[in-house]
């Protein structure tokens, strides 16, 4: 049974509750009518019940009046809500007002449906802009105990089995994370291999990316490398972690023994942790078109329930797999709780 698979039925399994804040939005419907049909999630649509049902009808999409559909502007627990976010967001300075108007905006609702237990996980970003999902996630959901900050991960499924486990790696952070400090970057290394382990499940292996292999170059930006691993190894002494390393070094056996003679990691990492968010989001883009790899995710990791954005680009597949990936996220957070 492939990966996907198996989520799907350890989600079916598990019944979660995934907000769709993208309620009318035509791919987010399509997707909600399968993951309904499938039994994979219970569907919670945010948007106008007229429009959605209307657009439900123009697309033949039957399943969705078995969902539950809720808008914003008009439902029972709209008080409660208003007065969550305020709480939650007075000493930032907001106003009654800002809160009673934030709260009919469906990214806020989504975040905070989560926060007062009404759901367990939430995909949006077929329409919205990543800052724009995750800036309320951050506010109002916040990360887990413990954890420093917020990254996102992609699983690579790509066409080269001789590198990673049979081909399929972790990339991290590819969505977040502009300019990580070093204990942001040993945060995110961490995080990365927990995602690996728990929702992959594969025994991470992680590599610290840079442009320098065990110090052939010197410059600010290795030292930032070099000292994230350092802690990392400093707060979770059993991972398995190695850098700097140079993308080569992390993956060809013969080059990481040559560069990195007696490394655990050189040669064998399936989990790459790149420097920065620019290398991280261009490395996984090259990487799916010019290798043609499968990219699965943002995952984000590190937030205290599943929020997962999407690319305004993605399709009725991505959405589905992104739901089924929250519910397996939901399902893990609630087993470790
Ligand atoms: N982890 C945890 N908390 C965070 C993080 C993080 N990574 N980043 C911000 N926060 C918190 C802040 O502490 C703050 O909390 P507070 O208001 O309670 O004090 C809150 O989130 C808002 O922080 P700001 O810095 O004001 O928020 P900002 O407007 O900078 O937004 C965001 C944060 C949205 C994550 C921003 O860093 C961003 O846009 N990142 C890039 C996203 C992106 O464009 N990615 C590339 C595309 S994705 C793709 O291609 C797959």
């Amino acid at each position: 049974m492939n990966l996907l698979d198996s989520l799907v039925e350890r989600a079916i399994a598990n019944k979660q509750r995934i907000v769709l804040p993208e309620g009318s939005e035509e791919r987010t419907l399509r997707a909600a009518d399968r993951l309904i049909c499938d039994g994979v999630a219970e569907i919670i649509l945010l948007g106008n019940p007229g429009e959605i049902a209307e657009q439900a009808k123009k697309f033949g999409l039957d399943n969705i009046n078995s969902g539950t559909i809720i808008d914003p502007k008009n439902h029972d627990k709209k008080e409660i809500y208003t007065n969550l976010l305020l709480e939650l967001r007075k000493k930032k300075g907001m106003t009654p007002e800002q809160a009673a108007s934030l709260v009919e905006d469906p990214l806020y609702l989504a975040c905070l449906m989560i926060k007062n237990g009404d759901a367990d996980g939430e995909i949006a970003g077929a329409q919205n802009t990543t800052g724009d999902v995750l800036r309320p996630a951050l506010q109002i959901i916040k990360t887990a105990p413990g954890v420093k900050v917020v990254s996102g991960a992609f699983i690579m499924f790509t066409q080269t089995p001789q590198y990673g486990e049979n081909g399929i790696l972790l990339f991290a952070d590819c969505a977040v994370m502009p300019n990580p400090t070093a204990e942001e970057l040993a945060s995110i290394a961490i995080a990365s291999a927990q995602t690996m382990k728990s929702l992959v499940g594969i025994e991470p292996r992680v590599a610290m990316l840079s442009f320098s292999t065990k110090g052939s170059a010197e410059h600010e930006m290795i030292d930032k490398v070099r000292e994230a691993t350092r802690i990392a190894k400093e707060i979770s002494p059993s991972l398995l972690i190695d850098g700097e390393l140079q993308a080569d070094a992390a993956l060809v056996p013969a080059v990481g023994a040559s560069k990195a003679p007696g490394s655990d990691i050189a040669g064998k990492a399936n989990v790459l942790v790149f420097p920065t968010l620019e290398s991280g989001n261009i490395g996984y883009k090259l990487v799916q078109r010019l290798g043609n790899a499968e990219a699965v995710g943002p995952v984000l990791q590190g937030m205290a329930a599943p929020v997962n954005d999407l690319s305004r680009g993605c399709s009725v597949d991505d959405i589905y797999k992104m739901v089924v990936i929250a519910a397996n996220q939901a399902i893990g957070m609630k087993q470790y709780k």
